[in-house]
């Protein structure tokens, strides 16, 4: 079944490896958007959305996330304080409507924990909603092992595909 956004969506849930870099910057970036009132038309269209993260494995369990991704999200203005979790298929899939995987890999393994066609009609790519990159990103890298550039990189994918997710719920 495919996943189109063809009905409301309020709960969010934005899924990576370990909960502690770009599933948690996605998290409060589009915490920050959809509280700013920027990306949207009019505040009396505003929905209210639940949002939350989690990452595919439990290894960061109850950390706050990577000190890095702090720092360079604090420098746009992001705050990030979320404490990382693992993603749980029983609540999770039915606590959410639409879970949008950072990359392949952590899509693939959500796929395979999906009990059911309805539960796997929710998992999404956060790069369909990217619209500034060229040619066009289809996955958020992991910046884990990486140096500064990517956190900035991984920034500039999320405010863009974040921005884009909340336009489309907000003309849904
Ligand atoms: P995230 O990044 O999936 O964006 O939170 C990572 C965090 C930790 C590890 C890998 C990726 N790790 O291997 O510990």
């Amino acid at each position: 079944m495919n996943a189109t956004i063809s009905q409301p969506f309020h709960k969010i849930l934005f899924v990576c490896l370990g909960n502690i870099c770009r599933s948690p910057a996605a998290e409060g970036i589009f915490k920050s958007l959809a509280e700013s009132g920027k990306e949207g038309e009019q505040k009396a269209r505003n929905r209210s959305f639940v949002v939350d993260s989690a990452g595919t494995s439990a290894h960061h369990r109850g950390e706050l996330p990577d000190s890095r991704m702090r720092a360079a999200a604090s420098q746009r203005g992001f705050v990030l304080n979320s404490h990382s979790r693992p993603f749980e298929s029983e609540r999770d899939f039915v606590n959410f409507d639409l879970i949008i995987a950072m990359d392949r890999s952590n899509q693939e393994t959500l796929l395979a924990w999906a009990p059911h066609p309805s539960a796997a009609a929710k998992v999404r790519l956060m790069c369909d909603w990217c619209t500034a990159e060229k040619p066009p990103r289809s996955e958020v890298p992991d910046p884990y092992y990486g140096g500064a550039d990517g956190f900035e990189q991984v920034l500039d994918l999320l405010e863009d595909a974040c921005g884009g997710l909340l336009r489309e719920l907000r003309r849904s």
